[in-house]
């Protein structure tokens, strides 16, 4: 933390594995994350990642579209206990659904996405299949993706991208894996850029 920049309050929102937020939270922990992690919450109760964030100490809720009407109100309801711990920034680490941003109140909110967007994303493009499709298309290169949400899957402005090589002998889970170890440095570096003001992010 810097007197000048205080470290940015981030919320996260997930829904499965939580290997983005463990990562993070492994960059806070050697100080080098600009970031404090002040909310977690899921759209599945037994999210790995919850259970990541509980055993962070870091206050955890999952938001169950069963138990709304709509998304919509779902949504409503997580951005309201959201803001009661008042985040400056919300990042999406494997949150696999769209986020009503109507009641987001100003705060901004990124994503990552394991392609060269806007190649290979869009609905139906996560995990395996954005992999699997980049490798059908003969890409030599993928990479990933730091960007904007807004109301379409994987649309929003592009903030940074990080390229890697595809090798004539990947497999989708080669190839997944060097794409995530560039996550690993890529969301991480933007949200530090966020937290040193480098990075302006209207609400
Ligand atoms: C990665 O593919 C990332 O690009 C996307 O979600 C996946 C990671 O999910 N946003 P998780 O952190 O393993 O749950």
């Amino acid at each position: 933390m810097s007197d000048e920049h205080p470290d940015l309050r981030v919320a996260v929102l997930l829904s499965g594995t939580g290997r983005t937020l463990q990562n993070l939270l492994e960059w806070s922990s050697r100080g080098e994350l600009r970031a404090e992690v002040v909310a977690v919450a899921g759209n599945r109760s037994r999210a790995r990642g919850l259970e990541i964030a509980r055993a962070a100490e870091i206050p955890t809720r999952a938001f169950l579209l069963s138990r709304h009407e709509s998304r919509r109100h779902r949504d409503a309801e997580m951005w309201s206990w959201l803001h009661s711990h008042d985040p400056q920034l919300v990042v999406l680490a494997g949150y696999l659904s769209l986020l009503d941003l109507g009641s987001c109140g100003g705060v901004p909110v990124i994503n990552i996405h394991p392609s060269l967007l806007p190649s290979h994303g869009g609905e139906g493009y996560y995990g395996d299949r954005v992999h699997r499709a980049v490798l059908e298309a003969g890409e030599t290169e993928s990479g990933c993706t730091v960007h904007r949400v807004d109301a379409v899957y994987d649309r929003g402005e592009i903030l940074d991208q990080e390229r890697v090589p595809v090798r004539a002998d990947d497999t989708v889970e080669s190839l997944a894996r060097r794409v995530f170890a560039a996550e690993c440095e890529l969301y991480p570096r933007v949200i530090n850029a966020v937290a040193r003001g480098e990075l302006r992010l209207r609400g």
